[in-house]
């Protein structure tokens, strides 16, 4: 009994001793080679060449610069790649492939690498294997509308920012349908100038905070604009500074945006009146920044205020 009992304790101190040496190899072997492959396209930043190298001495990559592992797992949970591609050389169309291997990936930072979109049957859509996935940032590249088109399956996305990138137009929002559990989207600094959202639409139900500033999104019919994004079930928050609403004509029909919280205006023209108007209709607002806007317009009373009692104004 005896003599069994410690062979299996020796066992067991065995196993102990074959994981935890595991474990301290660091990052798993699929991962390292993984990396190792994006180097050559994400390949214009120093420490990127110098430490991710294929060494003995620093073959743990979650030890690597811009990896960061699950200590548990030793899997990588977050990769910041932001501003690591040559900027002077040309566009190029990503293999988002490159990125299946990272199976717990919770974080991708791909921010200013001239990245035009992706090269065919290799889209964002691969990614949707990632099943972790929650942050997704490819601000400052070059991602034009069809971005949409290949983000359908992308569904433990949180948030999503695509700022500064070639959207335009027209954006249908049922491209996004199936985000659904994305809770921030960041869509400023594109020419995009309209947000189609139908009347009912049930879709981006966790929706809380949107980004629209330093679009062009007044200059068409703010209005419209506006009450379609009062469709969004849960959005508590919105961007929309740096936009001329000053022509934007308010009509009777802007009512049912029940749960809006914040609604910041910085920078942006604005007709006083109009927007008073408007803002009656924002029955749950609490705060209203007008920071550096441009004002015209007179005050004529009309603008019948039924706000809520925490409702503040900031105006710089
Ligand atoms: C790794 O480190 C050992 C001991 O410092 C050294 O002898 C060896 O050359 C190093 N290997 C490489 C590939 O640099
Ligand atoms: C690491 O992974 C384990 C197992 O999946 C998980 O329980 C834990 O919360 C993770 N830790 C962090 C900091 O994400
Ligand atoms: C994209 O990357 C994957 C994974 O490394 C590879 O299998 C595939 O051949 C690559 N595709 C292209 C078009 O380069
Ligand atoms: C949009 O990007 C895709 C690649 O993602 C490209 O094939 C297409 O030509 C671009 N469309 C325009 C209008 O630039
Ligand atoms: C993601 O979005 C949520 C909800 O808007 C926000 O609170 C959080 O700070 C964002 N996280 C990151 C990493 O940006
Ligand atoms: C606002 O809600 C009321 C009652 O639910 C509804 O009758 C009306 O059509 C809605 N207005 C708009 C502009 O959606």
């Amino acid at each position: 009994m005896c003599g069994s009992k410690r062979v299996w304790v020796s066992e067991l101190i065995f196993i102990l001793l074959v994981v935890k040496g595991w474990w301290s190899e660091g990052c798993l072997e699929q991962e390292r080679y993984a990396l190792l492959q994006l180097r050559h396209f994400f390949n214009d930043d120093q420490c990127l060449q110098n430490c991710w190298v294929d060494d003995e001495n620093y073959s743990d990559c979650c030890q690597w610069e811009r990896v960061e592992c699950n200590d548990t797992t030793g899997r990588v949970i977050k990769l910041d790649l932001r501003d690591t591609r040559n900027w002077e050389s040309a566009e190029w169309y990503m293999n988002a492939s490159l990125f299946t291997p990272f199976q717990q990936l919770e974080s991708l930072y791909l921010i200013g690498n001239n990245i035009a979109g992706c090269v065919e049957n290799e889209g964002l859509d691969t990614l949707s294997r990632l099943n972790n996935l929650k942050f997704l940032y490819l601000d400052y590249n070059h991602f034009n509308n069809s971005i949409f088109s290949s983000l359908g399956g992308l569904s433990s996305l949180r948030n999503l920012s695509l700022i500064g990138n070639r959207l335009i137009g027209s954006i249908d929002i049922k491209g996004l349908d199936s985000l659904g559990n994305l809770e921030e989207l960041d869509m400023s600094d594109n020419a995009i100038n309209n947000l189609v959202i139908p009347k009912d639409y049930r879709g981006l139900r966790k929706l809380n905070t949107l980004y629209l500033g330093g679009t062009e999104i007044a200059m068409i019919d703010g209005s419209k604009v506006l009450q379609s994004i009062g469709s969004l079930p849960s959005l508590k928050t919105l961007y929309l500074s740096s936009t001329n609403f000053k022509g934007t004509v308010v009509n009777q029909e802007l009512h049912n945006f029940t749960n809006l919280e914040e609604l910041i205006l910085d920078d942006s023209d604005l007709h006083i009146s109009q927007l008073l108007q408007s803002i009656a209709s924002f029955t749950s607002l609490k705060y209203l920044s007008m920071g550096f806007c441009t004002l015209t317009g007179a005050l004529h009373g009309q603008g019948k205020l039924r706000v809520s009692e925490a409702f503040m104004i900031l105006i710089r």
